[in-house]
């Protein structure tokens, strides 16, 4: 069969190298992909967003599925607009991606169906927002309701920085229409896990668990980035929590999006604290994590096509889940100053050394062609994933890979996965 990957990140290569191994997969495209999806996929430079485009493409080389890697495609409808033109889909409808889409709604859907979370309040005007700071508990957090590539999501120590950031996100508009509504939600104290998961409609099928490391610097300081590195699976996560999150949390959440006429096919990507009083979903994504993705499908022993598609035709529970029995760590590479400001179209030297190495990953974040030679092309460029034994191990072998590869400007953190010596 042919597929396309839409998307054009290190998420997507991991997609697209998972997509690979399908024995029935024989010819893969990808819109816009990158200099290192095109040694696996024939990338055409079409913008996510362009939903007509696609669908031609799409048409045009006869896929028989397409997979949507995005959020903002996802809860922009791109699911819809390919399936009304006869196209199979893995990826949720725009009416299920809300749950991703807008924080407000997926609150409400919590608090409707009781499933732990912060509590919070939702906003639609900044004055009402002023007054409710005024006597609120400090840390609080606020959170713009809508898509703000990660950003939208403010930790505030004082009244004073709450109410400069209720100004910055509905007044100032930093995120723009993300910033009509607000949520201003209670501080939770904990270690986060992240659990990507399948999800048919009905049934809910939990991958391994990974742990994201959001701040640019090392300790964890410095701005909020996409994810600067993961790790899998994260050892906090016991088989004891998995059980409490999966009654609890995953199939009463699949349940609700049902009973809401709102039926989620695809992957339910779970942000949760593991608190004093248990487990609280902190975010729900409505795709895989980046670079979650990187750790934890290249321990999948499924074929991905065969899962995908028992969640579009609702078979999932005839799927046996399972990854191997190691870990993975996988260390990111930006360019310095991201994600502020940094210069790009540097070559990125000895890819090759990745070749025919076994547990070893370079998944591309961004980079492109030029004159012949591979080069920087975003502030994250490339994902180093090496799987080990345990996580002390793969750990190691990350931090050796990444000196196998090198460019003007490259900086990692070098504290990935340093929470596993705490376990
Ligand atoms: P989100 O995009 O909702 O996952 O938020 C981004 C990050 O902000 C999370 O990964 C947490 O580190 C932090 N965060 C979000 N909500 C809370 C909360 N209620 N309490 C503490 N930290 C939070
Ligand atoms: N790594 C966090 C995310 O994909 O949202």
């Amino acid at each position: 069969m042919k597929v396309l990957v839409v998307g054009g990140g290190g998420r997507e290569h991991a997609i697209v190298t998972k997509v690979h191994q399908s024995s029935s997969v024989d010819k893969i495209y990808c819109v816009p992909g990158n200099a290192g999806i095109a040694a696996l996929a024939e990338c055409e430079n079409i913008s996510v967003m362009d939903f007509d485009r696609i669908a031609d493409y799409a048409l045009e080389k006869k896929v028989d599925l397409v997979i949507v890697g995005p959020d903002d495609p996802l809860v922009g409808g791109l699911t819809d607009h390919l399936e009304a033109k006869g196209l199979r889909v893995f990826g949720p409808r725009k009416n299920a991606a809300i749950l991703e889409g807008s924080k407000a709604f997926s609150k409400d859907l919590m608090k409707k169906y009781g499933i732990p979370t912060a509590a919070y309040e939702n906003f639609d005007n900044a004055e009402d927002a002023m007054k409710y700071i005024e006597s609120a508990q400090m840390p609080i957090v606020l959170k713009a309701d809508g898509l703000a590539l990660g950003k939208g999501v403010l930790i505030c120590s004082s009244i004073d920085e709450a109410k400069d950031g209720v100004r910055q996100i509905m007044i100032d508009r930093k995120f723009g229409d993300a910033g009509n509504r607000l949520v201003i939600e209670e501080f939770m104290q904990g270690r986060e896990v992240s659990v990507l998961t399948f999800v048919d409609g009905k049934t809910i099928k939990p991958m391994t668990s990974a742990q994201d490391h959001k701040r640019a610097l090392d300790n964890d300081e410095g701005l909020n980035t996409g994810g600067m590195g993961t790790f899998s699976p994260s050892p906090f996560y016991t088989k004891e929590i998995s059980e409490y999150c999966q009654k609890n949390i995953f199939e009463p959440t699949v349940a609700a999006m049902a009973r809401e006429g709102r039926e989620f096919k695809g992957i339910i990507f779970f942000g949760l604290m593991l608190t004093k009083s248990g487990p609280k979903v902190l975010e729900y994504n409505a795709r895989f994590g980046d670079p979650e993705a990187q750790v934890v499908l290249p321990r999948m022993n499924n074929d991905i096509i065969e899962v995908m598609n028992a969640c579009i035709d609702g078979t999932l529970d005839k799927i046996d889940l399972s990854f191997e029995d190691n870990a993975a760590v996988c260390v990111v590479l930006a360019s310095e100053g991201y994600p502020v400001k940094y210069e790009k179209g540097f070559e990125i030297k000895g890819l090759d050394a990745f070749d025919g190495k076994d547990g070893y990953f370079c998944f591309h974040a961004g980079s492109a062609f030029k004159d012949g030679k591979i080069v920087t092309n975003g502030g994250r460029v490339l994902g180093i994933t090496a799987v080990g034994k345990d996580l002390k191990k793969a750990r190691a072998n990350a931090y050796e890979a990444v000196k196998w590869v090198d460019f003007e400007n490259k900086y990692c953190r070098s504290d990935i996965g340093r929470a596993i010596d705490e376990a």
